[in-house]
């Protein structure tokens, strides 16, 4: 691996996997907001989960993708040709798409009815769940080439493939 790529996958370890630490802020501040009793305090608090939502979450997972992209394209790994790398793009984009859709436009609505608390909650679930998932799609990197199911299953092992 050249030295240049080796940064970029710092880069792209560092932006992608603090996005887990921005969801469990979210909830630690959400969780906090609603067992307020002030509705000062309630306030205050559910007006910084949602700047941690737009400050934090979905910039750091713009930038992961926007690396990761660029992670894939520069190393043997390639953006359309092994399966895992196509699984990992389409379930960021899906954990981009949760904090832009569902909860950040929701996050100050929590504690007043119970529809904006379960999608919120609920959202930050699954966004926790895709980054796992993500997670264990790029240690593992399951064996699996794009467009191989029209080929012989024998050349989906080629052992090169597996490490680049
Ligand atoms: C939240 C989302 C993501 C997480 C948590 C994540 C995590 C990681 C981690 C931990 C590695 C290092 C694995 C290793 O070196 O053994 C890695 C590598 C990699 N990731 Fe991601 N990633 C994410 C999103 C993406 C996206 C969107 C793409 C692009 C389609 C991508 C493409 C890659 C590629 C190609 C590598 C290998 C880079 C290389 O060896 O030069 N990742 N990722």
């Amino acid at each position: 691996m050249t030295s240049k790529r080796k940064l970029l996958v710092v880069l792209h370890v560092l932006t992608s996997v603090s996005g887990v630490g921005a969801v469990l802020a979210e909830l630690l501040v959400l969780a906090g907001a609603v067992s307020q009793t002030d509705p000062a305090g309630q306030d205050a608090a559910l007006r910084f989960a949602e700047q941690v939502v737009y400050s934090v979450g979905i910039p750091l997972l713009t930038v992961g993708v926007v690396v990761g992209v660029l992670s894939a394209l520069t190393s043997p790994w390639g953006l359309f040709k092994h399966t895992w790398v196509l699984k990992k793009l389409l379930l960021t984009l899906v954990n981009l798409a949760v904090p832009v859709l569902v909860v950040g436009p929701r996050v100050t609505e929590v504690a007043d009815g119970s529809l904006a608390a379960w999608l919120v909650f609920g959202g930050l679930g699954v966004q926790l769940l895709l980054f796992v998932l993500a997670t264990v799609l790029s240690v593992y990197k399951p064996k699996g080439r794009v467009g191989a199911g029209n080929r012989p299953a024998t050349r989906d092992r080629a052992p090169a493939l597996s490490h680049p």
